[in-house]
C-alpha cells in the first residue's frame, strides 16, 4: 500500500471551518476509489473527535504529534493512548518545525516513536537536512544521525508500523524540491540503512516517503518516478480536491 498523509499543521481555526473542510473533503472523496494507496489526514488535536466522527472510510485519521509517557503531571501534552481513544492511527513524529520551534532533539523523538509504537499507533517519522546542510554537503551525514537516533531500540517487529519521510527542511513551505534524481538516491540510502539495522525483509515492510512542497504539480516526480512508498503533504492538505488529486497520482492514476 502507497500512502498519502495531509499534516493541515496549525491550519482550520474556527468551528466553521472545520465543518466545512470536512464537507469538502467527503464530497471530494466520493469520487475517488484508490486501489492501494491509503489516505491518512492529520489535523490539530481540537479537532480529532469531530474527525473521527466524520471522516470518510477511506481516509485514516493521524495526529501531529503525541508525547512519550502515557498519563500524568505532564502540561500541555498529548498521550498515545489518547489518541488512540480518538481513533487515531498514525502519528507525525520528529517534524523540522517541532524540531526548529521547540527544540525536540533525536532523544526525544526516539523516546516519542517508542512509546507511540509500544502503544499501537503507527508512525511517520520526519528526517531531513536544512539548507546549510545541503549546501556543506552533510545531507547523508545528517539522515543517517537523525534515522539511527531515533529509530535505536526499535524491535525489528515494529518497523513494519513505521514510514520514514524524507523532508528537507529547505523544501517545506518554500516551492522548493529537491531533483528526481537527489530524491532517488536518498530512497536508496534511506532503504539501505533499514535493512543493515532490520534486514531486507522486514525492510520492505517500512514505507519511505517523500514531503516539501508537494502539490499535484509535482507528485509524479518527487513519488512516482523516484520510488516513493507516498507523499506527506503540508500545505496542499488544507484542499481536500488537491489532497484526492495528489492520491490519485501516487495510486498510478
Ligand atoms: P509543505 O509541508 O507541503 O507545506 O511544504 C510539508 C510538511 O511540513 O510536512
Amino acid at each position: 500500500m502507497k500512502l498519502v498523509v495531509g499534516n493541515m499543521k496549525m491550519n482550520i481555526v474556527t468551528r466553521r471551518d472545520r465543518d466545512r473542510y470536512i464537507q469538502s473533503l467527503r464530497e471530494s472523496s466520493r469520487k475517488n476509489v484508490f486501489k492501494g494507496t491509503c489516505v491518512v489526514l492529520c489535523p490539530p488535536f481540537v479537532h480529532l473527535e469531530n474527525f473521527s466522527k466524520s471522516l470518510p472510510r477511506m481516509v485514516e485519521l493521524g495526529a501531529q504529534d503525541a508525547f512519550w509517557e502515557r498519563k500524568g503531571s505532564f502540561t500541555g501534552e498529548i498521550s498515545p493512548l489518547m489518541l488512540k481513544e480518538f481513533e487515531c492511527s498514525w502519528v507525525i513524529l520528529g517534524h523540522s518545525e517541532r524540531r526548529v520551534n521547540l527544540g525536540e532533539t533525536n532523544q526525544m523523538v526516539h523516546r516519542k516513536v517508542a512509546a507511540a509504537l509500544e502503544n499501537g499507533l503507527r508512525v511517520v517519522l520526519c528526517i531531513g537536512e536544512t539548507g546549510e546542510q545541503r549546501r556543506a554537503g552533510d545531507t547523508l551525514r545528517v539522515l543517517e544521525w537523525q534515522l539511527h537516533e531515533a529509530l535505536c531500540d526499535v524491535a525489528p517487529a515494529k518497523i513494519a508500523q513505521m514510514a520514514i519521510a524524507y523532508e528537507p527542511v529547505w523544501s517545506i513551505g518554500t516551492g522548493l524540491t529537491p531533483e528526481a534524481t537527489d530524491i532517488a538516491m536518498v530512497r536508496e540510502f534511506i532503504r539501505n540503512e533499514i535493512v543493515q539495522i532490520y534486514g531486507s525483509a522486514l525492510a520492505k515492510e517500512c514505507r519511505i516517503l517523500y514531503g516539501g512542497s508537494v502539490s499535484s504539480a509535482n507528485t509524479r516526480m518527487v513519488c512516482v518516478d523516484t520510488g516513493m512508498d507516498g507523499v506527506l503533504v503540508g500545505r496542499e492538505s488544507l484542499q481536500p480536491e488537491e489532497l484526492m488529486r495528489i492520491a490519485q497520482i501516487v495510486d498510478g492514476g
